[in-house]
C-alpha cells in the first residue's frame, strides 16, 4: 500500500512551478476527437486523469504520444468507433466529455457512466438536456451506460438550470458540429472553458462570449490541426498558496495567471497574508502578521472555487477563531473533516455549513485522502504538525497533482512516497 509520510511544522519557502490545468485537460484532450487533422498539446499535466484520458483515446483508435513530459501528439483521425464503454471509462469523472466529442463527429456515442471523485450525487442531466435540444436522442442502458444519437445536430437556444461546467464544455463540444447557431445561456465561466474555447476556435471553430455567461457556437464542417497550450492549474496553485500560509511561511507559485486566483488571493489577503501579484507569478508571505479567521461562500467561477475549499478548512484548523465554510456548489463536499477531525480539527458540519473552532491543538494521526483535494487538505493538514502523519489513498492525490512530493520537497517540506508491506517501509522515489 502507498502512503505520503509527512513530518510537518516547518515553515515551507521557496519556488513552485505550477503545472497545466487538469480541468482543462481532461476536456481538450477529448475535444481532439472532434478535430479532423493531428493536434499537439502542450502545458499538459502529468498526472493520471491524463493517463487515463489518453488511454482511452487509444482505445479509440487515436495515436496518443507523449513528445515530451509535458506534449502530447494526438492524430485521431483513425478513430472508428462511438463506443467508449471500457472500465477505463468507467474510471474517471471527466469521461462524460466523450459524450460530446463522438457526439459531435459521429452523431453517435455509447459512453459508460463516469466514476471518478466521491463527493455525493453528480448528476449529468444538464449535459442531456443540451445534446437533446442540439436533437439528440438520449437513453440511460442498463443504469450504467448514456447512448446519444442523431440524424444531424442542429443549433439552438439552452438555457442551464444550474451552472454546470461540465454541461457547458459537453454542449460546446457537440455545437461545434451542428449545424447553425448554438446559444448556451447560464454557462460557466470557469479559466477552462475558456481555455477550452481558446483551443476550439484555434482549430476553427466559431465559440463566442466564453467567460461570460452567454456563449455562442457557430458549427463548423472542418477543424484543422494545431499545437496548443493549456493553461496554468488556479486549483494546485491555490494548494500550494494554502499550504504557505498554513505553515506561515513564504514562496512564490511560477508560470500562473494571476488574474485566475483573485479569490483565493483576496481570501489570503483578508486572513492578513502578504500578496505580491507579478505578470506570471504570485509571492505568498505569511510570516508578517498573525492570521486572522474568515468565512468562505464557494460559488461558480469568479466566486471562490469549491476545489479549494478541502484545503482551506486545512488552514483555517489552524487559525484562531470560528471560521464558517459555506459549500454552495457540491452537496457532500465534507467527507474530509472526520480525517481533521483524528489530528484534533475541532469542526462540526452541519449541512452545507462547516464551522471550524481553529486553534485547537494538533497532532500528527493515520488519515486517508477521501478524495482528490481532500487529499491535497491532508498534506497542509500534516505539514502544519509536528510529528509523523502517514496520508493513505493517495491514488486519489495523484489523480491530479503532478509531482506533489517533488514540488512540496523542493519548498522544504518533509514528506515521501512510502509502500508499506506490512511491518517494512520502503521509500518509492520518482
Ligand atoms: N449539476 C447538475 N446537473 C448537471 C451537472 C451538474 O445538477 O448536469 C450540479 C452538480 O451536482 C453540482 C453543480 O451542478 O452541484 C456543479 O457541477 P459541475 O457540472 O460544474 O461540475 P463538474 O463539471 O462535474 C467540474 C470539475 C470539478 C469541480 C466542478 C465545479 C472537472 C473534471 N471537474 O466538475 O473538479 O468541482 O466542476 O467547479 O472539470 C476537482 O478538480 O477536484 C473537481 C472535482
Amino acid at each position: 500500500m502507498e502512503k505520503f509520510v509527512v513530518n510537518g511544522g516547518k515553515p515551507l519557502f521557496g519556488e513552485v512551478n505550477i503545472s497545466g490545468a487538469k480541468n482543462a485537460a481532461v476536456a481538450i484532450i477529448p475535444a481532439v476527437i472532434l478535430c479532423d487533422e493531428p493536434c499537439q498539446i502542450e502545458n499538459i499535466p502529468n498526472i493520471s486523469d491524463v493517463s487515463l484520458i489518453s488511454r482511452i483515446l487509444q482505445q479509440l483508435g487515436a495515436n496518443v504520444r507523449r513528445i515530451n513530459r509535458s506534449s502530447l501528439y494526438i492524430d485521431p483521425t483513425k478513430i472508428g468507433t462511438f463506443n467508449a464503454t471500457t472500465e477505463l471509462v468507467r474510471g474517471m469523472r471527466a469521461s462524460y466529455y466523450l459524450l460530446g466529442a463522438l457526439l459531435g463527429k459521429f452523431g453517435k456515442a455509447k459512453v459508460a457512466l463516469p466514476g471518478g471523485c466521491n463527493f455525493g450525487v453528480r448528476p449529468i442531466d444538464q449535459h442531456l438536456k443540451g445534446f437533446e435540444a442540439l436533437g439528440a436522442d438520449t437513453r440511460l442502458v442498463d443504469g450504467a451506460i448514456i447512448e446519444a444519437e442523431c440524424d444531424r445536430l442542429v443549433g439552438t437556444h439552452i438555457y442551464l438550470d444550474v451552472v454546470s461546467v461540465g454541461a457547458t464544455m459537453n454542449i460546446m463540444l457537440a455545437a461545434c458540429k451542428a449545424n447553425g447557431m448554438t446559444i448556451i445561456e447560464n454557462a460557466a465561466k470557469e479559466p477552462h472553458i475558456v481555455d477550452l474555447a481558446n483551443f476550439l476556435n484555434s482549430m476553427g471553430a466559431d465559440i463566442r462570449g466564453a467567460g461570460t455567461d452567454v456563449i455562442k457556437v457557430r458549427g463548423a464542417s472542418y477543424l484543422h490541426g494545431v499545437t496548443y497550450s493549456i493553461i496554468p492549474d488556479q486549483i494546485e496553485a491555490g494548494t500550494y498558496m494554502c499550504a504557505a500560509a498554513a505553515t506561515r511561511g513564504c514562496i512564490t507559485v511560477n508560470n500562473i495567471t494571476p488574474k485566475h486566483l483573485e479569490s483565493i488571493t483576496a481570501k489570503l489577503r483578508e486572513m492578513g497574508v502578504k500578496i505580491t501579484e507579478y505578470d506570471e507569478a504570485i509571492k505568498v508571505d505569511a510570516t508578517v502578521k498573525p492570521l486572522k479567521r474568515c468565512n468562505i461562500k464557494t460559488m461558480p467561477h469568479p466566486g471562490f472555487p469549491t476545489d479549494c475549499q478541502p484545503q482551506f478548512a486545512a488552514l483555517l484548523m489552524s487559525v484562531p477563531g470560528t471560521s464558517i465554510i459555506n459549500e454552495n456548489v457540491w452537496d457532500n463536499r465534507y467527507q474530509y473533516v472526520s480525517e481533521l477531525i483524528r489530528m484534533g480539527a475541532q469542526i462540526s458540519v452541519e449541512g452545507r455549513l462547516a464551522i471550524i473552532e481553529g486553534g485547537a491543538p494538533l497532532t500528527a494521526a493515520p488519515v486517508k485522502a477521501t478524495d482528490l483535494r481532500a487529499g491535497a487538505a491532508m498534506i497542509i493538514a500534516a505539514l502544519q504538525i509536528n510529528g509523523s502523519t502517514e496520508i493513505s489513498s493517495i491514488q486519489y492525490i495523484e489523480r491530479g497533482y503532478e509531482d506533489v512530493v517533488e514540488k512540496f520537497r523542493s519548498l522544504g517540506a518533509d514528506i515521501k512516497k512510502v509502500y508499506f508491506t506490512g511491518d517494512n517501509e520502503q521509500e518509492l522515489r520518482a
